[in-house]
């Protein structure tokens, strides 16, 4: 039995109809940049994550870096987040011109450990950010708290988590600023590249705006010097009538992931990604710790399961962060988690039977 590791085609089959007629309208109209699309998804997502205000924009990276811009980050600032993430998180900060600084994660959640926070905070630091990983909420009261007494920016990377909750709070919603991706892949995924920034603080989203469009509030007339991230029409009329079902398609995946959940829980060879009881957990992705994770993901390729490592290579040990003079060692919890993950296949459709499937072949290759 073939179990991909993500279905992309499913989803676009159920909306393509309600798609169709929106898109013929933009092309008649040869609507591309910005427009009543686009609004009507900026509102729609800022509602959807609790939230007044929302600009839009064409990646998850550009997200990130005009949030650290708007909130005023810049030259000469560090930004404290976690080695256990996908580049685009540091890469952001660099584009803001601040510097990244690592703090190793929690074991158990993979997410910023709140207790080794402090021990890298120096007079350059301006903010923090957690990383909603894996669809699930860092533990955000001892950030926030932390922000609050050394007057820091918290600006929350809800790329992989659009819709998780942390206590009742919708991620995005808690700190200074959320920022969010719809790479295709992610839970809420465009036809292309996108991103979005929430904040509570009109101001922060109305800069994120003018930041996206060259830095121009009125045209031609430039503030500062911005950059083209703006979102493009024909993401808006696909992402709309996803997000009217993103809250299905999450249940879905937490579904899959409790049926994972209860079949790994009585072995000892695999550890799965602890979800505290206060999270409501999206599950992007379905990550479980083995011993020789690199054969058991051969063998169950043999058996037509995609696999995926997310992330096999901690970011201070990358050779684009080789300046930063780290050294194995330096982040432990990372290198230990990043040494044994792997991704299970997880999307809103998958059958009981493949779940079956790759449950049976895990807990038969890597174990009871
Ligand atoms: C944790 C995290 N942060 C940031 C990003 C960047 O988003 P994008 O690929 O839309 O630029 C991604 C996704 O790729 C991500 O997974």
């Amino acid at each position: 039995m073939e179990v991909p590791f993500l279905d992309l085609k499913t989803p676009h089959r159920e909306i393509w109809p309600e798609v169709l007629p929106v898109l013929e309208d933009a092309f008649k109209n040869a609507a591309f940049i910005g427009g009543p699309q686009v609004a009507g998804f900026e509102k729609e997502f800022a509602e959807f994550c609790g939230m007044e205000h929302c600009a839009s924009v064409n990646s998850g990276t550009d997200a990130l870096h005009l949030a650290f811009r708007a909130l005023g980050i810049g030259p000469g600032d560090e930004v404290i987040t976690v080695p256990h993430t996908f580049i685009a998180t540091t890469e952001a900060i660099s584009l803001a011109g601040a510097k990244p600084v690592f703090v190793d994660i929690e074991p158990k959640t993979c997410t910023i450990d709140p207790g080794k926070i402090e021990a890298a905070i120096t007079p350059q630091t301006k903010g923090i950010v957690p990383v909603h990983l894996y669809g699930q909420c860092a533990d955000m009261d001892p950030i926030l708290d932390i922000a609050k007494k050394r007057k820091l920016a918290v600006i929350e990377d809800a790329a992989q988590a659009h819709g998780a909750t942390y206590k009742g709070r919708l991620a995005g919603s808690m700190g200074h600023a959320g920022a969010f991706s719809f790479y295709p892949g992610k839970n809420l995924g465009a036809a292309g590249e996108g991103g979005a920034v929430v904040a509570t603080d009109k101001a922060v989203v109305d800069r994120v705006r003018q930041l996206r469009d060259h830095g121009q509030a009125q045209k031609y007339y430039h503030d500062v010097e911005g950059v083209n991230a703006r979102m493009d029409a024909l993401q808006a009329i696909v992402l709309r009538p996803k997000l009217k079902r993103l809250s299905d398609w999450n249940k879905a995946r937490a579904r899959a992931a409790e049926y994972y959940n209860k079949r790994f829980a009585g072995s000892q060879r695999i550890g799965v990604v602890h979800k505290p009881e206060h999270n409501f957990h999206i599950y992007h992705l379905y990550v479980v710790f083995v011993d020789n994770r690199d054969t058991v993901a051969t063998e169950l390729g043999k058996r037509g399961i995609g696999t995926g490592l997310h992330y096999p290579l901690p970011l201070h040990l990358q050779k684009a962060y080789a300046s930063m003079g780290h050294k194995q060692g330096d982040f432990p919890v990372t290198e230990r988690v990043a040494s044994r993950l792997l991704s299970l296949p997880m999307f809103p459709t998958i059958t009981d039977e493949q779940l079956a499937h790759v449950a049976d072949s895990l807990l038969e290759i890597a174990g009871q």
